[in-house]
């Protein structure tokens, strides 16, 4: 999500793929390396994207979920992912943890089959621009952001700023892999965050500062310059993170991001502050655009055409659709067109019933409604 660069399209279908490696990472994060049940074929992949997993939950039943790829581009025939454990949300524990997460933690070992499909994704490493790299993470949000420091420390002599946050050592994944590879040739620092170290963190100094990472902190770390921001983590830590960094004068194109979770607008307050079509009211339709409404809630907006899909458009709005792989291979957002018509992007995996179409992957050819309500 965020400023879209150029990608090759998703590589549709399910393959299998062999569970080679199962490491853990850190308390929460388990990685899953995977090739090639055929033992030669390699999928290649930007550092970046996503694959997405189809996972068998029994019963007949079958969730998907994408997981970015953590490891090397350079060694397509080894594909990593990495995984973080999802509890109950903390404010209401009597919910069941995450399905998907909790499957791959304890019942996927080496050995196993994976079905997954992609790659796929457009928050991916712009390797043409020639200015100083910032990949900014929380959490699990690292994962890509591993993925382009490998391309970056062999690929590259771009100053890089590999900026992680997290909890504490206890679940910080990838320290030494991240210290290993920006030891590979000078220009890339690394500064590691912790909201709430442990005694052992401290008597070890394994972290460079504590709490949430602050205005001063990255004043300090990023000289005055014309960066690339590449930034992946929870909601709060993206929302709060974006806004320094606009503060600090770094522009909007220039922040890439993406997001874990269901659809959110990063730049929420400025879109809302400067686009009044966003908003849920219905509008007059703009002279000489395609318009969009989306039922129920009769939000009219004009086709931008910086979006790249439907599905764009409605969260540039503040709706939020449901989606899964943003890549028409899941229809998970399967909506009913009632009036006008698309034209696809991307071609779906499954063709949508007959009055339907896919958010993720379609574009207005006219003026068109169209109902979310699934
Ligand atoms: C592009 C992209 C890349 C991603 N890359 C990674 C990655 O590299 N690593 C990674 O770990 N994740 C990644 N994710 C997230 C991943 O796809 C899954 O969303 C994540 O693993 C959680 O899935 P789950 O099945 O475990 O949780 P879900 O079953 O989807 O549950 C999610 C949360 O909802 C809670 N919940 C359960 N029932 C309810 C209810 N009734 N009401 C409210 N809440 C409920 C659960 O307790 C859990 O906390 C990525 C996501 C995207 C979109
Ligand atoms: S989100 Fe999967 S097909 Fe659109």
């Amino acid at each position: 999500m965020g400023t879209q660069l150029q990608t090759p399209s998703a590589s549709t279908g399910f393959k299998t793929f062999r569970v080679m490696e199962k490491i853990q990472e850190s308390a929460v994060i388990t990685s899953f390396v995977l090739t090639a049940t055929d033992g030669f074929s390699t999928l290649r992949f930007r550092p970046g994207q996503f694959l997405i997993v189809r996972l068998p939950l029994g019963d007949g039943v079958t969730a998907l979920r994408n997981y970015s790829l953590s490891g090397d581009a350079n060694d397509p025939s080894r594909l990593r992912i990495s995984v973080k454990r999802e509890p109950a949300p903390f404010d209401r524990p009597e919910l069941p943890p995450g399905q998907g997460s909790n499957h791959l933690h304890d019942a996927v070992q080496v050995g196993d089959s994976l079905e997954i499909a992609g790659p796929t994704g457009t928050f991916v490493l712009d390797e043409e621009s020639p200015r100083p790299v910032v990949l900014f993470s929380g959490g699990v949000g690292l994962t890509p952001m591993l993925s382009m420091l490998h391309q970056l420390s062999r690929h590259s002599s771009r100053p890089v700023f590999f900026i992680h946050a997290c909890e504490s050592g206890t679940v910080h994944a990838f320290r030494d892999e991240v210290l290993a590879l920006a030891s590979r040739r000078p220009g890339i620092h690394v500064h590691f965050c912790y909201r709430n170290p442990e005694a052992d963190d401290l008597a070890k100094g394994v972290f460079h500062s504590q709490g949430l990472v602050s205005r001063e902190t990255l004043q300090r770390l990023l000289p005055l310059d014309d960066y690339d921001v590449y930034l992946c983590g929870p909601r709060l830590f993206m929302q709060a993170n974006w806004r320094l960094l606009r503060d600090l004068g770094i522009a909007s194109q220039r922040i890439h991001y993406e997001f874990f979770g269901p659809a959110t607008v990063l730049e929420e307050d400025e879109v809302i502050a400067t686009a009044p079509l966003a908003t849920p009211e219905p509008t007059a339709p703009v002279e000489g655009a395609l318009t969009v409404e989306f039922l129920p809630s009769g939000t009219r907006v004009a086709w931008d055409e910086s979006c790249q899909s439907l599905l764009e458009l409605a969260e540039q709005a503040g709706l939020t659709p449901a989606f899964n792989c943003r890549a028409g291979l899941c229809n998970t957002c399967q909506v009913s067109l009632r009036e006008g018509s698309v034209e696809y992007v991307e071609t779906p995996l499954d063709e949508p019933q007959s009055g339907s179409i896919l958010l993720c992957c379609t574009r207005p050819t006219s003026a068109v409604t169209v109902d979310l309500r699934q």
